[in-house]
């Protein structure tokens, strides 16, 4: 990577890109554009707080503009198209997306128009401007019903569960199109559960710890809290986005997970040891 490279990072403003963006700063490694279209699936005002907080951890980058956020879309064509002749980006990391799964379920258009279309229109724009470097986060989600365990990066992960993870998965086969016919270097990171600071408020951590200083949040706790999912820390999975900024390996696939599973019912007797309080189920 070099100091003259221009990273799109697109969903920057939420948890994860904007923990991104703190270490591309950090690490002082180019020029860092940031699009968001501050969207209401959760509180905009957070990810304002989170935008706000990059600024004046680096007011220099600020000044220089070597750090500029965008309020946009990723389905704006011709912003897109502005952005990319402006600033004459090398290296995309695609985080935009609607996330949840249980939303997705009542939104299906919407989850295609952003996770799928959203995504092919970025896609042709980085082939057009021959970047470098094409990173999309995807997710484990995507493996939804197989009998192939641990989760594998060669499943072919034909039968997901939720609308959110089907548009994710077409999105990764669309990729491979791209790079298929514009040998456009992709790598795709499946993303287990992050957590960390400024984690989504719809996650479990933050309803957990939510739920310690308010009694009137409950949670719901299926399966008799049987279920298990596996957990990565923050800046794990960042330390997998640098990785993979750093390497070109045509198209792949990468499991981005901490491989120690645990209970929800553990989680929760966690926090509640952590807290001395008691969640309201
Ligand atoms: N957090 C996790 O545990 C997790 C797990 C698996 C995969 N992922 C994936 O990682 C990525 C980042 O997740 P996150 O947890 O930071 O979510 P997030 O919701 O905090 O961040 C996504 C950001 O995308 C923005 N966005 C949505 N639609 C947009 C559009 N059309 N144009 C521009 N911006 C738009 C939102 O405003 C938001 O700030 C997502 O693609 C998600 O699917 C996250």
């Amino acid at each position: 990577m070099a100091k003259s490279d221009v990273y799109l990072v697109t969903g920057g403003a939420g948890f994860v890109g904007s923990h991104l963006i703190d270490r591309l700063l950090e690490l002082n490694l180019g020029h860092v554009i940031l699009l968001d279209s501050f969207n209401d699936y959760y509180s905009p005002i957070i990810k304002q707080r989170n935008v706000a907080l990059l600024e004046d951890r680096y007011p220099t980058h600020v000044f220089d503009g070597n750090f500029i956020a965008i309020q946009g879309s990723i389905n704006d064509e011709e912003l897109l198209r502005m952005i990319f002749t402006k600033y004459k980006i090398t290296h995309i990391v695609h985080l935009a997306a609607l996330a949840g799964v249980r939303s997705s379920t009542s939104q299906i258009g919407k989850y295609m128009e952003i996770n799928y279309s959203g995504t092919q229109l970025l896609l042709d724009l980085a082939a057009s401007q021959k970047v470098k470097q094409f990173i999309f986060a995807s997710t484990s989600s995507v493996y939804g019903q197989t009998d192939k365990l641990p989760f594998v990066e060669t499943d072919s992960c034909a039968q997901p569960l939720s609308p959110y993870a089907a548009t994710k998965r077409a999105a990764e086969i669309l990729a491979h199109v791209y790079h298929n016919m514009n040998e456009l270097n992709i790598t795709i990171l499946r993303l287990f559960n992050v957590y960390g600071p400024r984690g989504r408020p719809d996650m479990m951590p933050f309803k957990l710890m939510r739920a310690c200083i308010d009694p009137t949040c409950t949670i719901d706790v299926f399966d008799d809290g049987e279920i298990k999912r596996d957990w990565t820390y923050i800046d794990d999975v960042i330390d997998a986005f640098i990785n993979a900024l750093e390497q070109q390996y045509g198209y792949e696939i990468i499991n981005i997970g901490c491989g120690n599973p645990i209970k929800l019912s553990t989680f929760i007797e966690h926090i509640e040891h952590l807290s001395g309080k008691h969640i309201s189920k």
